[in-house]
């Protein structure tokens, strides 16, 4: 199969790059990637002069280019997005573009070249926020509450109706929350331990009782090569991890790990419209694709420590660039120092 995975230079594009590349050996894999803030050619480097592997960078905005790369492909994993919730609260109109627009330029290439396939990667954030109680699964309404949500959720509709409407061969899926390696250090479970390593304070929201279902991104790449090669066309799969934790639970895990005391949480403003609890069943994804789990937890959090203390220059480099811009305005030079919530 030639696959083109677009955001392959991404945190989940770059782990699902390297597992298809493994797991498939006759397998020809073109990433098309825009390189943005998010975006780490260093994350491929290893695949340079690869016989199955090429790269190209380019938006998924752009017609001529999506048309060409697609016209050479039999199927696409779209994984390419604008990915980080507090981002979109700052400014939302790169997620409407990149997440709307360009998955609607990929499906209409799509349509041009009949029997392309498309595995659409979306988010568990689609379907709102849990009370303490259920999980969501393939039937939930969509209730999105961010812009990126909102973004993503859109993405969903559209491909949703591109297999109503023009029976496009799609499947798509919507993933809890993933951790391990490549992950960029503004999400929560990299951003904290790079913080540590570094002698800095974790900036933990709120009361820190928000809920997140945590996936191993081994686990997310294996349900998504399920859902492409075995999934039926226009059904959505849903994978978590069964591994609920709420963020003040997470942090004194990493803490703990690490060698680090309480007294390295910072409790900070809340985000503003903070969803309180994701939570995902996957019971038909492992009754129809075979699929579950396999990562345990405390295995993955520890694998995923060793890989940032391995690889420091990897994390070191992103936050002296032009992340730390972005990092400073919401925390102060320096270090953490946004001013505690009153209402904590
Ligand atoms: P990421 O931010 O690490 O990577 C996104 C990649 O997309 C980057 O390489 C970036 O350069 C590229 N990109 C952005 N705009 C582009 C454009 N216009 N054209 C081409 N490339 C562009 O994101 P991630 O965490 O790897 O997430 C990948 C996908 O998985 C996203 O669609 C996200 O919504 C979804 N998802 C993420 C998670 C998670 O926990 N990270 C969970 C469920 C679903
Ligand atoms: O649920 C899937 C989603 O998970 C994906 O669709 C998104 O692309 C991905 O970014 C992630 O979204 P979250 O907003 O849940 O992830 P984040 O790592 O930003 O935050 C996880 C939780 O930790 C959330 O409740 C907010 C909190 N948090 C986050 C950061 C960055 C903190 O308490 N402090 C922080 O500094």
């Amino acid at each position: 199969m030639r696959i083109l995975v677009t955001g392959g230079a991404g945190f989940i594009g770059t782990n699902f790059v390297f597992h298809t590349l493994r797991a498939h050996p006759r397998d020809e894999v073109t990433v098309l990637d825009a390189l943005t803030y998010a975006g780490n050619l260093e994350n491929l480097k290893p695949l340079e002069g690869h016989p199955r592997f090429t790269f190209a960078k380019g938006d998924v905005c752009d017609r001529g280019v999506v048309e060409t790369l697609i016209r050479g492909s039999d199927a696409v994993v779209h994984f390419a997005a604008e990915s980080h919730v507090d981002r979109s609260i700052a400014d939302a109109s790169a997620f409407v573009r990149t997440n709307i627009l360009g998955t609607q330029t990929l499906l209409d290439a799509c349509r041009r070249n009949a029997n392309v396939r498309f595995h659409h990667v979306s988010t568990d954030e689609v379907f709102g926020s849990l009370g303490p109680k259920g999980l969501f699964n393939e039937s939930s309404p969509y209730d999105p509450r961010s812009p990126y949500s909102a973004s993503k959720a859109a993405a969903d509709h559209l491909v949703r109706a591109a297999w109503h409407t023009h029976r496009l061969p799609v499947t798509i899926s919507n993933t809890s929350n993933n951790y391990g390696p490549f992950c960029f250090p503004e999400k929560l479970i990299p951003l904290f331990i790079t913080n540590l390593l570094e002698g800095k304070k974790v900036p933990l929201y709120g009361d820190g009782m928000n809920i997140r279902d945590w996936i191993h991104v081994e686990d997310h790449c294996r349900g998504i090569d399920l859902a492409l090669r075995h999934g039926t066309l226009g059904e959505t799969y849903c994978f978590g991890g069964r591994n609920e934790r709420t963020n003040a639970e997470l942090t004194e895990i990493i803490l703990f790990e690490m060698g680090f005391g309480k007294e390295m949480i910072l409790p900070v403003t809340d985000r503003p419209g903070h969803d309180r609890r994701y939570a995902i069943d996957s019971a038909k994804a492992e009754r129809t694709l075979g699929w579950h789990p396999e990562v345990p937890f405390i295995v993955g959090i520890r694998k995923t420590i060793a890989w940032y203390v391995a690889n420091r220059p990897w994390w070191e480099r992103i936050k002296s660039g032009a992340y730390r811009e972005y990092y400073e305005k919401q925390y102060g030079a320096g270090g953490v120092t946004r001013p505690q919530d009153p209402r904590t």
